[in-house]
């Protein structure tokens, strides 16, 4: 019997994932290893895959520890932790989980957004601590009625949203690198004339370099103070000081987010808002969904490993096999 491969997996993943892999390959953990750089030297020689997710990043530096790498697969569909064209420039293949967190990455974006106009969590709060008896809850200041969404990145996901923000009465307009043939929704190529135009912004731009601080304080001043912007994408893409300003100074009215900057650092300043809305990063932290994500991941280094294609390539990996 010939021994399984060597594969590194760079940060704690979910047991779906490890036993699917370790029934495949012989598995090092690099997020338990005392001495890392001992592990990645001793597997440079061997070491063909790699999986990788969370906040681990796998750069340029670290594949040239790995001069044999042949495959990275990210345990989700956002692969910024991820250098793609880095891996491209060495022929790597790098492969991401989209398709299987669409709807509920979608769901959650519009019960966020739901949360934050309609202030359900504050609400849910009032009546937990007994404040109900002694009143109503006020009036909210915002309703989902007469609204207009932007939504900056539509991609999948984004299509998904823009389906469900139609079904609510919520009509669409969106703003990314190029004008979609397979939809109707207006257009904009300039984000500030997006957010002059609506009043809800919804962020599904995936994250990296390109889209650092795309949403600052020029853009959250032309969303205006009836605005609200929501984030499920990275929170990379919004300048957290801008934003914190934006919502201390009344430049827009709320926001819901998903994703922060450090995550899982806040910002105090955001937590020590209670008109905003906060989450866990829990876009897609469904049981059925991260099943579906972590197998295909383990499906995708399988595959490689068998000679085929890779199931979910990146972009910017050049048709591989
Ligand atoms: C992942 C995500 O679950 O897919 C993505 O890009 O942000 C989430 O769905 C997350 O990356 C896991 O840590």
């Amino acid at each position: 019997m010939t021994a399984k491969p060597d594969l590194l997996v760079t940060s704690p993943m979910m047991p779906l994932i490890l036993e699917g892999v370790t029934a495949a390959f012989t598995v090092h953990r690099l997020d338990l290893a005392a001495d890392k750089d001992a592990l990645l030297a001793q597997l440079a020689p061997t070491c063909r895959f790699v999986v990788t997710g969370g906040h681990a990043h796998v750069d340029g530096a670290f594949m040239d520890k790995l001069p044999r790498l042949e495959i990275i697969a990210n345990f989700g569909v956002g692969y910024d932790t991820v250098d793609a064209n880095a891996a491209a420039a060495r022929s790597i293949v790098v492969t991401n989980t989209p398709n299987v967190l669409t709807e509920d990455v979608a769901d959650l974006a519009l019960g966020l957004l739901l949360a934050t106009v309609r202030e359900l969590p504050q609400s849910d709060r009032f009546l937990r601590e007994g404040r109900w008896l002694k009143g109503q809850y006020p009036l909210t200041r915002a309703s989902l009625q007469g609204r207009t969404m932007g939504i900056v990145g539509l991609g999948r996901i984004g299509k998904a949203i823009a389906r469900r923000s139609e079904a609510f009465g919520v009509p669409v307009s969106y703003y990314g690198r190029r004008q979609q043939e397979d939809v109707s929704y207006p257009y904009f190529d300039d984000l500030v004339a997006l957010a002059r135009a609506v009043d809800i912004l919804m962020v599904v731009i995936p994250g990296g370099p390109a889209t650092r601080n795309l949403i600052d304080a020029r853009v959250l001043e032309a969303l205006g103070p009836n605005g609200i912007l929501i984030n499920v994408a990275r929170g990379t893409v919004v300048d957290e000081d801008a934003l914190v300003e934006a919502l201390a100074s009344g430049k827009i009215l709320s926001a819901g987010l998903d994703v922060f900057a450090e995550e899982p650092k806040v910002p105090q300043a955001l937590i020590d808002m209670p008109h905003i809305v906060l989450l866990p990063h829990v876009g897609s932290a469904t049981i059925h969904t991260r099943a579906a994500m972590g197998q295909l991941v383990v499906d995708n280094v399988v595959a490689w490993r068998d000679g085929k294609a890779p199931l979910t390539p990146v972009a910017e990996t050049p048709s591989p096999r």
